[in-house]
């Protein structure tokens, strides 16, 4: 386990283009990997997590070339997976196991998927229950890992997801695919579209009718569709440049730009609760690829906020979990706090993230209140360095790390090395970008 000293900062800025972004990624590896012919990815993550899904695909018989950082090309297996000879090792990464679970379901072999010791903690009851309701047969212990899934040819089905979240409905649209007949989803509360654009990247067809009135808004995806192989660029991960953003807030003449960041709407509601925590947001130009949106932004601070506690809650909650563990660290440190709620999620992510949160907090002199599903963090705190654990939580290293640029004294994180899993080049851009 390697520790991080973080000393006290005085400012932050300069420029910097976070690594490709993570959900992209993994959507982008798994598509090529079924798609028929050479998909060429640019920018794509350099986190463990989505090359955890590319060596599944290998494992899967599809051919993954690394180029350079970040230069990756994908030969698929044009619609037929074959039987991998051993487990499938999903590492840290839940979207590799909940979204590879639905992509593999309709093709007639046994998989078996496997992970650490944090996603083996991880529910996934999730896409048990949709995919056997399509005609897999799939085997867990206790509701967790290791899932083995018995394929075989799947029928469609119309459901509607008991909890917000992507990688379940991405399951279900990736499986839905290869289906017989039309597969129909509906989301209780909106979640990161970014499967339903890389479909379409890759070729397939896929509707979405508009919410109206009483009606909640409906994807439906025929079964039976090929993909073709794409050339993309992987947008910036908008999760990682949090980080940098909520220090932003700490530091009066902060100036920070951000280039080549993905700003897709349903991710980027990060830059409105930026905004109301006292920043200010430039966006200096946005390009569309695939339908994701890139652009290039400029962060520093700006009007006073409001006098009341700022709050995430609802469908927001959704719009931001990711970025919640950074938004909780820096809450004491602005000027009139946070109230984060119907967040029980964050309890079932890489670590329990509101546990971990609130340790870390009080480890650092924080007064906050905890609730089972979110936290309570009055602003206009002085925070003093201590030791902190990421419980070996690439989120909570990272957000910890920020927190710490704020801090009396300097902060020692406990299992920093977690960082890796979304953003390994996350400590030397800290170095290069705070002013000491
Ligand atoms: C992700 C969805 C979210 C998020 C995770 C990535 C995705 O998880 O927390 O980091 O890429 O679809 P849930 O689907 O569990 O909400």
């Amino acid at each position: 386990m390697s520790t991080q000293i973080i000393r006290p900062a005085r400012t932050l800025q300069g420029s910097l283009a976070v690594p490709g972004d993570k959900s992209i990624s993994h959507r982008y590896a798994m598509l090529a990997g079924l798609a028929e012919g050479t998909t060429r990815l640019s920018n794509f993550s350099t986190g463990a997590d989505p090359h955890s899904s590319l060596a599944c695909m290998e494992a899967l018989g599809a051919t993954v070339v690394k180029q350079d950082a970040g230069a990756i090309e994908v030969t698929g297996v044009a619609g037929s997976f074959r039987q991998p000879s051993g487990l499938l090792d999903c590492g840290n990464s839940g979207s590799t196991m909940r979204m590879l679970s639905g992509l593999i379901a309709p093709h007639p072999h046994t998989f078996t998927l496997i992970g650490d010791h944090s996603l083996t903690l991880r529910p996934m009851e999730r896409i048990r229950k949709p995919l056997s309701e399509m005609g897999a047969k799939i085997d867990l212990t206790d509701g967790h890992a290791p899932v083995t899934v018995h394929g075989g040819p799947l029928r469609a089905i119309d459901f509607t997801t008991p909890i917000p979240s992507a990688q379940v409905k991405t399951a279900v649209l990736f499986a839905g695919l290869q289906a017989e007949g039309t597969t129909s989803l509906t989301e209780s509360i909106r979640t990161r579209d970014h499967t339903e654009h890389a479909l379409k990247a890759f070729g397939a067809t896929l509707h979405r009718t508009a919410a109206a009135g009483d009606q909640p808004a409906k994807l439906s995806i025929p079964g039976g569709q090929k993909l073709k192989a794409i050339d993309a660029t992987v947008p910036g991960d908008i999760s990682s440049a949090a980080f940098f953003l909520c220090a932003a807030l700490l530091f009066p003449d902060a100036n920070l730009v951000l280039d080549s960041l993905g700003m897709n709407p349903t991710r980027a509601a990060l830059l409105d609760v930026i905004t109301a925590l006292g920043g200010r947001i430039r966006v200096l130009n946005v390009e569309e690829h695939h339908g994701e949106l890139i652009g290039t932004i400029q962060v520093n601070r700006g009007l006073t906020p409001a006098s009341a506690p700022f709050t995430i809650s609802g469908a927001l909650t959704a719009q931001v979990i990711d970025e919640l563990p950074v938004l909780a660290a820096i809450a004491p440190f602005t000027a009139n706090g946070l109230i984060i709620r119907d967040a029980q999620e964050l309890r079932v992510k890489e670590s329990d993230r509101i546990a971990l949160v609130a340790q870390n907090l009080r480890a650092m002199g924080a007064s906050f209140t905890e609730h089972p599903d979110g936290l309570e963090v009055p602003g206009g705190q002085r925070l003093h360095g201590a030791q902190v654990d990421s419980g070996s939580d690439h989120r909570i290293a990272m957000a910890f790390s920020i927190a710490a640029l704020r801090a009396e004294g300097d902060t020692e994180i406990l299992g920093a090395e977690a960082a890796a899993i979304s953003f390994p080049e996350f400590f030397t851009s800290l170095d290069a970008l705070a002013h000491r």
